[in-house]
């Protein structure tokens, strides 16, 4: 066999070996069942296609660098842990577009799995054509958030809390809850999630949020190659290596370390170091402090544009840019972009119990 060739192969068993990992627990779930014919109410879409038994989402397995952090970190409140019902009802509301005013726009509209739950366009495209204020932010290991607090400027205390702003946001959705608690019972599909999630057909506003932040809180992605690497089942290049002493250790324009403000595992804090902006006189972020929460790095090759603006095109551009804690030295670049690629998994993403059941 050629280098090359065995090089493949090794991919694919450690690629293999890592989706068990991260899914055994997944393999009770039976394959999708026909989708029940209950048109009886005209819906935009078609009735969501689910698993007779609902996926695991209660129960998922982390490897031991990332399951050894959760519990300091979870931002999981004591009323609302994920249950595979709760995150199954979270998963149609994610992806139905009935959400929106128009019919037209899903959350995943704006946080598109394939872009890793983010999005593309620099500013997205609301129920009625608008474009958002700021840039969309990749929906990835919330749950590891400690403060809770959601939005680039932190203004929802909760995750429960952040969920129903977009849908009564005016740019984006549109919705009153009084019209979302009218219109969700009439679509053919709801009353039963309800039921098997809440135990009564009942729709409520409150159970819309909670159903939701189960779904966004289950979306963990710990199966990247720099996963593999904490595990002993790959080995990062010289220049991976490299870049990771860097991360760890450099503090870039006498700013504090990258890690000091995206802490590994997850590439998150809720606590950084020090306070950054990037120079954007049109937004003052956190408290009109000039500063701004960052989501979790990893993943971080499928969601450019960055930061809060969407200014910043390429993590090229960042780290050759000029902006503050976050340039360095031209003989740093290729290292510390080399390990940032390796927090991109593309496994998770790809799992059908995150993926768009309306198809
Ligand atoms: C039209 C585009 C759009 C739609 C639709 C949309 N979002 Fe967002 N989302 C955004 C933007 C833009 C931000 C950042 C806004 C800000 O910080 O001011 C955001 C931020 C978030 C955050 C905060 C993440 C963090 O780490 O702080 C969460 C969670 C989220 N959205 C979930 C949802 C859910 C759930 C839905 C559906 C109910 C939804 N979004 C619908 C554009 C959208
Ligand atoms: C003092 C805290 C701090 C330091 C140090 C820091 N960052 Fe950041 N980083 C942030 C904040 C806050 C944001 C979001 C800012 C915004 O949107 O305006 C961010 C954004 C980012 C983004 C874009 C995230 C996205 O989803 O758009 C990347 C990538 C990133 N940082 C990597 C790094 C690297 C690599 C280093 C070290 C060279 C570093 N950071 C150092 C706080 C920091």
């Amino acid at each position: 066999m050629k280098p090359k060739q065995s090089g493949i192969l090794v991919c694919l068993v450690v690629a293999a070996m890592m989706f068990q990992y991260c899914s055994k627990s997944d393999t009770a779930a039976v394959a999708p069942t026909t989708p029940t014919l209950t048109q009886t109410v005209v819906t935009t879409v078609a009735s969501p296609l689910l698993p007779g038994v609902p996926f695991n989402y209660s129960n998922a397995v982390f490897p031991a660098h990332v399951a050894s952090v959760l519990p300091a970190v979870d931002n999981t409140p004591a009323t609302n842990p994920i249950t595979d019902n709760g995150a199954t009802l979270g998963r149609v509301l994610f992806y139905d577009k009935n959400l929106s005013k128009s019919n037209t726009v899903s959350c995943a509209s704006c946080h598109n799995p394939e872009l890793s739950f983010s999005d593309s366009a620099v500013k997205s495209v609301g129920f009625a054509g608008g474009r958002t204020d700021r840039h969309s932010m990749p929906i990835l290991n919330v749950r590891f958030y400690r403060s809770g607090k959601m939005f680039w400027d932190e203004r929802a205390n909760t995750l429960e809390e952040q969920v129903l702003q977009p849908i009564q946001n005016t740019t984006e959705m549109g919705m009153t809850l009084a019209e979302l608690q009218e219109k969700l019972p009439a679509l053919s599909y709801y009353p039963a999630l309800f039921e098997k999630a809440f135990g009564t057909k009942q729709v409520t506003a409150d159970r819309i949020s909670r159903a939701l932040s189960q779904f966004v809180r289950s979306i963990v992605t710990c199966q990247s190659k720099y996963d593999q690497v904490k595990q002993g089942t790959a080995t990062f290049t010289t220049d991976e290596r490299d870049g990771e002493t860097l991360f760890l250790t450099a503090g870039p324009n006498g700013g504090g370390t990258c890690a000091g403000c995206h802490a590994p595992p997850m590439f998150l804090t809720s606590n950084p170091t020090g306070p950054f902006a990037l120079n954007d006189p049109l937004d003052l972020g956190i408290n009109n402090q000039r500063r701004f929460k960052s989501s979790s790095l990893r993943n971080i090759a499928n969601t450019a544009p960055y930061f809060h603006n969407g200014s910043i095109a390429s993590l090229q551009n960042m780290l050759a840019g000029n902006i503050p804690a976050h340039s360095v030295g031209p003989q740093d670049r290729q290292k510390l972009l080399a390990f940032l690629l390796t927090l991109t998994d593309n496994v998770t993403i790809k799992e059908e119990k995150f993926s768009n059941p309306f198809k």
